[in-house]
């Protein structure tokens, strides 16, 4: 199950009882990745998503881990900074959001009391700050830890921190984490080391985005520079590289797209591919050699038994209705029935 941002941890982001019923529900998913959990106030930004700051949302986590473990599935955190789609309403400090450099994201966004602002031109952090952010992510895994996750995520997809870093469209800097491909790693690269002492490398996986368009991301140089950067990320032997490759959630068409066969051809661990899988194209991608795994994100939304009915050959719900993915409450989170709840 890939993940998904659903919103439903209210003010305090504290893991909550209707989190862990729908974790549950999709136990059978063999393995969960969580919606992203934001570890510290800088990278909060977005309305009553889950946190893994406080020690509060920790033994929140822990109870959603429990369940989907006594239902004999595995989970995953992922680890998320939102860079600069997050916005000074989120903060205590009411500090702007921070980025590799001082380049806003195009229009409006969904700032912390739930209406639309445009968003704000982040600050660019200092060099000196940068070994921060990656024990940041450290100090966030050992939460995780604790909280029992099998696995943890880096996120490093869809134009929030560690992707900001990777692309020259929101990253200008001219220091040793700017400029050149090499420079750009720089940031992930340190956020894998700082993890990869916390859980073991083999527990520990990536997400990438190289054809997403999504906060104004993408570039004419993306497909050639994400198979730098996923050459660089093989020196690290994860869990998994979980690939964003479908053009299904739009495409920045700046270039060519990036092809998961190109990834094959320079990284030798677990390929998870995502976006806009059928079961079909996904065994087709597994049986053709070019991904190992196949995540999927939408379908489970309507689909908690999504395993099971591709498993039994039975037909999908309809999609979620959009206004239902972030709202507050049961509705379209934990009152999805499974196939055999409907067939009753
Ligand atoms: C409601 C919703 C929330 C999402 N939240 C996240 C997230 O927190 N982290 C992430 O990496 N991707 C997130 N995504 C992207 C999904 O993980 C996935 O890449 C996308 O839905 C495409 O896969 P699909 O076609 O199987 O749905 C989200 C998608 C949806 C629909």
């Amino acid at each position: 199950m890939a993940p998904m941002t659903r919103g439903r941890s209210g003010p305090t982001r504290v893991p909550n009882e209707l989190n862990v019923a729908y974790y549950a529900a999709r136990a059978s998913a063999g393995l969960i990745i969580t919606e992203g959990a934001s570890f510290s106030q800088e990278a909060h930004g977005w309305v009553a998503s889950a946190g893994l700051e406080t020690q509060e949302q920790v033994e929140g986590w822990k109870k959603v881990v429990d369940a989907v473990h006594a239902k004999g599935g595995l989970i995953s955190v992922q680890l998320w900074h939102m860079g600069r789609a997050s916005h000074s309403s989120f903060r205590a400090d009411k500090a702007l959001p921070v980025a590799p450099s001082a380049i806003a994201i195009q229009g409006d966004m969904h700032i912390a009391d739930g209406s639309k602002a445009p968003s704000e031109v982040p600050r660019a952090l200092e060099t000196s700050e940068l070994p921060r952010v990656a024990s940041d992510f450290a100090a966030a895994a050992a939460r995780a830890k604790e909280a029992g996750f099998d696995f943890v995520e880096i996120h490093g997809a869809n134009g929030y921190l560690l992707d900001e870093f990777l692309q020259s469209a929101a990253n200008q800097r001219t220091d040793a984490y700017g400029g050149s491909k090499e420079n750009r790693f720089r940031l992930i690269g340190e956020v894998i080391e700082a993890v990869t002492k916390v859980y073991p490398a083999n527990r520990v996986g990536i997400r990438l985005s190289p054809n997403g368009v999504y906060n104004s991301m993408g570039g004419a140089d993306n497909a050639d520079e994400f198979v730098y950067y996923i050459s660089r990320i093989n020196e690290y032997k994860l869990g998994w590289l979980h690939l964003m490759d479908g053009l299904a959630f739009g495409f920045h068409e700046k270039g060519r797209p990036f092809m998961l066969s190109e990834a094959r051809a320079v990284y030798d661990g677990p390929i998870m591919a995502n976006c806009g899988y059928t079961q079909e194209t996904a065994e087709a991608a597994i049986a053709a050699g070019h991904a190992d795994a196949v995540s999927f994100g939408r379908p489970f939304l309507n689909n908690p038994d999504l395993v099971e009915r591709f498993r039994d050959g039975i037909a999908l719900s309809d999609m979620l209705p959009l206004p239902l993915w972030y709202s507050p409450g049961a509705e379209g989170y934990t009152d999805v029935p499974t196939a055999q709840e409907l067939s009753k």
